[in-house]
C-alpha cells in the first residue's frame, strides 16, 4: 500500500531514506531548510557523493512521488513524519547536539493538525524520545493523536540504498502497550523489505535509541581492538595482518571490522562513542563506558603513529620532505571528509613543515574547502611527482590498481606507507618500492 510520507532533513540519511521510500511506491515530500541542497535534489543532484543516488533520484523524480521543499506546510497530511536530521558533536564537549531534533520536530508540530506517526530515525542520547514526544503532543493541534516511535537507521555510507532497502533488521521503538497501530504503520510503510524475510525487532523507545548507539561502539571497539593488536605486533614483530585473518576465522570474532590501519573516522563513530560517553555520565553510568575512551584513544594513536612513520621514512624529519597523501575521505566510496583519518594526518604532517600534495577520486572539493593549505593533484600520478614518501590513507579500488613500475619513475625516494594494509606488499616491492604497512613487520 502506498502512504504518504514525509522526511525532515535532506542529509545523508534523509536524501537517501526519502528516495528508496518513493522508489518503494510512496508519496514522500523531503523537507530541509537549506534551499540550496534542496534546489539540487529537486534538480536530481545529491548533495555528497553516494554510488547509486543521483540514478535512483533520476527514476523517482520524473514519478511525482518524491518532492523537495522548504515548506514544512507540505507535510501536512503524511501518514508518517520521519525525522532524519543530524545529531553532531557539540563544539568544546563530547555530548550530541540535539537542538535540530527538537527544532524540526518545533517546526513540524504546528502543521500536525490529523493523527499521525512521527518516527525518529536520527542517532540520539537515550531518553530523547520521550522528551520528544511531550514536546510534539504538546504542540501539535492534533494533541495525542500524534503518536512517535523510534527506527534508528544502520546504513553506512557508500553502501545506504542497499543498507536502507535492505538493512540486516528493523527496529521499532514504540510507546507503550498502545502502540499496535504504529507498527502496523511502520510494516505497512516498510511491507517490500519486510516480505524478503528481514527480521524486525519490536522494542521499547530508550531499547531503541540505545540499539543504534551501541552497535556503532561495538564496531569502534572491534576497529581499535585490531588496531591495538597493530602497536602490540609492532612492538613484538608480529603482523597483524595475519592475526586478524587467523582471529577472524573463529565465527564467534567473524572477520569483519578487523582491518588494521589509520583507524575510524567519518560523521558517526567518532561522535558516537563520545556522545555515548557523555550521556552515560549523565545517567551515573559512566564506569560502565569507560572502555570507550580507550577506543578513542587508541584510534587517535593510530594516526600520530602514521605521522611518525612518515617522519622515520624521510629521515627523521618532515621539514622540506614533499609527501603524497593517497586519499582524503574517511572511508572509500565516499567523498565525506568529517574526521578524516587521512585528512588528518596530511594536515599534521604538513604542520610539520612538509609540502603534502593529496589526491582523492572523490573527496577533493571537500578536502580543499576544510584544508586549504594543503596542495591537491588531479591525478595519483601528479600527486606522487617528486615525492619523498607516498602515503596510503583512504583504500580506493583505484589505488590498489595502480602500476608501482609507473610510480618508481615519477617519485623522489621509492618509500610507501600503507596506512590501511590494503596495498599488495610483494606488487610494489618487486617494483623496487620500500614497502611499510602499519602493524605489520617489514617485508
Ligand atoms: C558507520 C556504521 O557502520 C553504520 O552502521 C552506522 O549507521 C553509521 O556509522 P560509516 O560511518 O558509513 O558507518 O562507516 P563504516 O563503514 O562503519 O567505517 C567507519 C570507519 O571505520 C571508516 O573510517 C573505516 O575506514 C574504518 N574501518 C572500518 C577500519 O578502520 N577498519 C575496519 O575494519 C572497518
Amino acid at each position: 500500500m502506498s502512504l504518504k510520507l514525509s522526511v525532515i532533513g535532506a542529509g545523508y540519511l534523509g536524501a537517501v531514506h526519502a528516495a528508496c521510500m518513493a522508489d518503494l511506491g510512496h508519496e514522500v515530500v523531503a523537507i530541509d531548510t537549506d534551499a540550496a541542497k534542496v534546489a539540487s535534489l529537486a534538480a536530481g543532484q545529491p548533495t555528497m557523493y553516494e554510488p547509486g543516488l543521483a540514478e535512483m533520484l533520476a527514476r523517482v523524480l520524473p514519478t511525482g512521488r518524491l518532492t523537495f521543499t522548504t515548506d514544512y506546510a507540505l507535510a501536512a497530511d503524511a501518514d508518517i513524519h520521519f525525522i532524519c536530521v543530524g545529531t553532531p558533536q557539540r563544539t568544546g564537549e563530547n555530548a550530541a547536539d540535539t537542538s535540530y531534533v527538537f527544532g524540526s520536530a518545533d517546526s513540524l508540530a504546528p502543521h500536525l493538525t490529523k493523527p499521525c506517526l512521527v518516527v525518529g530515525k536520527s542517532t540520539v542520547p537515550v531518553g530523547t524520545a520521550f522528551q520528544l514526544r511531550q514536546r510534539l503532543q504538546a504542540a501539535a493541534p492534533a494533541g495525542a493523536g500524534v503518536r512517535l516511535a523510534w527506527n534508528p537507521e544502520f546504513l553506512r555510507e557508500g553502501f545506504a540504498i542497499e543498507d536502507t532497502l535492505t538493512p540486516n533488521r528493523f527496529v521499532y521503538g514504540v510507546d507503550g502497550d498502545t502502540s499496535d497501530a504504529d507498527v502496523k504503520l511502520l510494516d505497512e510503510c516498510y511491507a517490500t523489505p519486510l516480505a524478503s524475510g528481514i527480521p524486525r525487532l519490536v522494542v521499547d523507545f530508550s531499547t531503541a535509541e540505545l540499539v543504534k548507539i551501541s552497535a556503532n561502539a561495538f564496531l569502534a571497539t572491534k576497529i581499535s581492538f585490531i588496531n591495538a593488536m597493530s602497536e602490540v605486533c609492532e612492538a613484538a614483530g608480529g603482523d597483524v595482518v595475519r592475526l586478524a585473518e587467523a582471529i577472524g576465522l573463529d565465527d564467534r570474532i567473524g572477520p569483519k571490522f578487523l582491518k588494521a590501519g589509520v583507524g575510524f573516522g567519518g560523521g558517526c563513530l567518532p561522535k558516537d562513542i563520545r556522545a555515548f560517553m557523555a550521556r552515560a555520565g549523565e545517567l551515573g553510568a559512566d564506569q560502565a563506558l569507560t572502555f570507550l575512551r580507550e577506543v578513542d584513544s587508541i584510534n587517535m594513536r593510530r594516526r600520530a603513529r602514521m605521522v611518525d612513520l612518515a617522519r622515520q621514512q624521510c629521515g627523521g624529519t618532515l621539514r622540506t620532505r614533499r609527501v603524497a597523501v593517497l586519499g582524503a575521505a574517511f572511508k572509500p566510496d565516499s567523498d565525506d571528509i568529517r574526521d578524516s583519518p587521512a585528512l588528518d594526518v596530511a594536515r599534521a604532517i604538513q604542520a610539520d613543515f612538509a609540502t603534502v600534495v593529496v589526491h582523492d577520486p572523490k573527496a577533493m572539493d571537500n578536502a580543499r574547502r576544510i584544508a586549504p593549505e594543503l596542495l591537491y593533484a588531479d591525478t595519483p600520478q601528479e600527486a606522487v611527482r617528486g615525492a619523498h614518501v607516498v602515503l596510503h590513507l583512504t583504500e580506493w579500488p583505484e589505488y590498489r590498481a595502480l602500476d608501482p613500475a609507473e610510480l618508481r619513475g615519477l617519485v623522489e625516494r621509492p618509500m610507501i606507507v600503507d596506512g590501511r594494509n590494503a596495498l599488495d606488499p610483494v606488487k610494489w616491492q618487486e617494483a623496487g618500492w620500500v614497502y611499510r604497512a602499519l602493524g605489520r613487520p617489514f617485508i
